[in-house]
């Protein structure tokens, strides 16, 4: 069985103030029957997860694809680590569409999380016009595969899967429950071509435009393994509704 989780990517929003206020606000009801966790921006960081890194898991949004070196405004996979973060996330779309980066270098950021010992959240999605013209299936695949030529299947045991549909991000689209489904089995069954155990236990996570409305069906997909939250995870009793609907 998979547990379930849900994280907020927090993006570039926020003050110092009202990131503490968001955690504490988490904390204060906190959900017990699926795993939590929330990406907040990078200088925020360090300060949360000293004061709370006990009670609630953190991520950082991004890693360098870099050991270390001459790579200003970059951050390592080890520096995100060592202030104690447990997951990083990996080619979010934002990513992808403004700082251009492609399969092979996302593919390289996941093997430094995990070189790293983080837990890298692997973002893939299809944009609006590859929707459009029917390409979904190609898209994630292409991405999700070449993670899994780059890393390994074995990788997988680690790495969780966030399918995102560039369409639905902020948008106030979301992927019906059904289509998520579809292509959550689809790149589950990809996995399984690879490797039948693996798959079976990798989590993959749905995001765009998931709010407290409409979490519980999407929640209830048996591919579906919980979601990857931007928009609602800035309102602390918005991000608990989603994650009261992990049933
Ligand atoms: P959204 O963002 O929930 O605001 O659509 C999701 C994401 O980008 O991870």
């Amino acid at each position: 069985m998979r547990r379930k989780l849900v994280a907020g990517n927090w993006k570039m929003h926020g003050t110092r103030e009202s990131a503490e206020q968001l955690v504490a606000g988490i904390l204060a009801v906190f959900p017990a029957h699926c795993d939590v966790a929330v990406f907040p921006p990078y200088p925020y960081l360090a300060p949360l997860i000293a004061r709370n890194g006990g009670a609630l898991d953190f991520g950082a949004q991004d890693c360098s694809e870099h050991d270390d070196g001459a790579y200003t405004g970059e951050v390592s996979a080890a520096m995100v680590r060592d202030i104690g973060c447990r997951y990083v996330l990996a080619g979010h779309s934002e990513r992808r569409q403004y700082h251009h980066e492609g399969d092979a270098q996302v593919a390289r950021k996941v093997g430094k999380a995990l070189e790293h010992d983080l837990v890298p959240v692997l973002c893939v999605g299809e944009s609006l016009e590859e929707h459009d013209a029917g390409r979904t299936a190609e898209v994630v695949q292409r991405q999700l595969g070449t993670v899994i030529d780059h890393c390994g299947i074995a990788a997988f045991g680690r790495v969780i899967v966030a399918y995102e549909p560039v369409w639905a991000i902020g948008t106030g689209r979301t992927a019906s429950p059904g289509k998520a489904q579809e292509v959550h089995a689809l790149l589950r069954s990809q996995l399984a071509r690879a490797d039948d155990k693996i798959a079976s236990s990798t989590r993959i996570l749905y995001g765009g435009s998931v709010k407290p409305g409409n979490a519980a069906e999407l929640f209830a997909q048996p591919d579906v393994d919980g979601g990857l939250i931007g928009g609602a995870s800035l309102k602390a009793a918005d991000f608990l509704a989603i994650c009261a609907a992990v049933c």
